[in-house]
């Protein structure tokens, strides 16, 4: 059952209603296996992209494999606020009719972007160069997330970008500055920092450079580049120059690596288990999670690679294994860093313990998640001591309990995997924006095996 409160949240004298006061409970039944075939949604950072990118193409993108999950509709509804006629999605369709780099109109109010940080992040880079003015709200998790990680380098490219004192948002986006190409060095391994900064750098004159101190993944360059915009890209710097044209295109959307691994997890943990994951992403800045789990002795095939519209697809077979407790290597951070969550339960149930270093970023995702995910192991007898940048974590035996997600997807879904290894039910709290990221999780989940009801 979904329940909405309408609690209103005032900005600028207009009330917003949030989107994440909807209360919906998990039950997960203890054990159980996974088995059988199935293709999870379609990726994320790719959907958001996809219609980005297509909206100020000239020509008519068509894009299959769309994620119909509230994040990337969030996208979708701002672009069609801006005057971009969009039809779809209907079965995963999308049809984009871009207007050209020049061509997007002045919404007539806020661009409420819910939960999404990258429709934030990336927009704000994209907004900055338009000759309108916008402003940029979301939900209470997004309101509260940093965002002075793009206001900063864009004012430095001539953005007029208004924050909170904390740098949150709403963001208030002064259109009509003249944006001039700058080379950045990121502080941080951010692609919504490089992606921003590169849609920027579409409208500015000269060249943009990012510089990313690790790999992060490269969906906004693949798509530039299949779009006919050229981007160079060598020693972790990405640069491209401003004023060029995007053509439409085809995009294929693979299905989601992040959203497969709670799949790649729940069958590595369940005993009995073979289940095969059909065209899932495999770009090696995503695959952190394949990486991590086979270091710890996870059974998983790469079937069928394949290029799918300039991305790397392939079928996974995840079996189970007795996994065992390793250092995660710095390096695998920035490619599995929406993975921690789910990579957290995969170490709860490994033999001796792990240990996460290098991982901050994860403090500021849609929720804490060292914190959240540290309560809710604890809750369940698991021995996980929190550290500021990571979390040691002693494999151990999961016992039945009540665990609260705090809105956050990812947390919601790794709980419930976490079932199919637990001494009786678990139950979460706050999983209504599970439908942020993937929609019918509950349905598929069920259909290979996990015993899970909702309230
Ligand atoms: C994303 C980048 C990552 C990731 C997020 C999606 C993207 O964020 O956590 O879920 O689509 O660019 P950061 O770039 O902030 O690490």
């Amino acid at each position: 059952m979904q329940r909405r409160h309408g609690m209103p949240l005032r900005v600028n004298e207009r009330e917003i209603f949030v989107t994440d006061n909807k209360i919906i409970r998990f039950t997960a039944q203890a054990g159980g296996s996974l088995k059988g075939q199935i293709r999870v949604p379609g990726d994320k950072s790719i959907s958001h992209r996809s219609i980005m990118l297509g909206s100020i193409a000239e020509g008519v993108t068509e894009i299959n494999g769309f994620l119909e999950g509230e994040d990337s509709m969030a996208t979708l509804k701002a672009f069609r606020a801006m005057g971009v006629a969009i039809e779809g999605p209907k079965d995963g369709k999308v049809t984009v009719h871009g207007v050209g780099l020049h061509g997007l109109k002045a919404p007539s109010e806020p661009l409420d972007l819910g939960n999404s940080g990258t429709s934030m992040r990336l927009l704000s880079g994209l907004l900055a160069g338009q000759a309108f003015d916008v402003e940029v709200v979301g939900d209470h998790s997004l309101m509260s997330r940093p965002m002075r990680r793009v206001t900063e380098p864009l004012a430095k490219m001539g953005a007029q970008i208004g924050a909170t004192e904390k740098g949150t948002a709403p963001l208030k986006i002064t259109g009509g500055q003249a944006l001039q190409g700058i080379s950045y060095v990121m502080p941080v391994a951010s692609a919504q920092v490089k992606s921003c900064l590169l849609l920027a750098g579409l409208y500015a004159s000269g060249r943009t450079c990012v510089q990313e101190p690790a790999p992060t993944r490269d969906h906004t360059e693949r798509m530039l580049s299949g779009m006919g915009y050229p981007v160079s890209s060598q020693g972790g710097k990405v640069c491209l120059e401003g004023g060029g044209r995007l053509t439409a295109t085809t995009i294929d959307v693979p299905a989601d690596i992040s959203s497969a691994a709670f799949f790649l997890v729940g069958a590595s943990i369940a005993p009995g288990s073979d289940l095969l994951l059909e065209h899932v992403g495999i770009n090696p800045t995503r695959t952190g999670v394949l990486e991590i789990l086979k270091m710890m002795g996870a059974d998983i095939e790469m079937l069928h690679q394949r290029e799918v519209g300039g991305e790397p697809v392939a079928d996974l077979r995840v079996r189970s294994a007795q996994l065992h407790g390793i250092d995660i290597p710095l390096a695998q951070v920035p490619l599995a860093i929406d993975e921690f969550p789910v990579l957290f339960i995969a170490a709860a149930c490994a033999q001796g313990r792990t240990l996460l270093t290098g991982a901050a970023e994860l403090r500021v995702k849609e929720s804490d998640r060292i914190q959240v995910m540290a309560d809710g192991l604890q809750a369940l007898g698991i021995q996980a001591e929190p550290t500021e940048d990571g979390m040691m974590i002693h494999g151990g035996r999961l016992s039945a309990g009540r665990v609260d997600s705090k809105g956050d997807h990812r947390i919601a879904m790794s709980f419930a995997m976490a079932a199919l290894r637990a001494q009786g039910p678990i139950s979460i709290d706050d999983c209504a924006n599970v439908n942020t990221s993937f929609p019918g999780f509950v349905e598929l989940a069920s259909a290979v095996g996990l015993s899970i009801t909702t309230e």
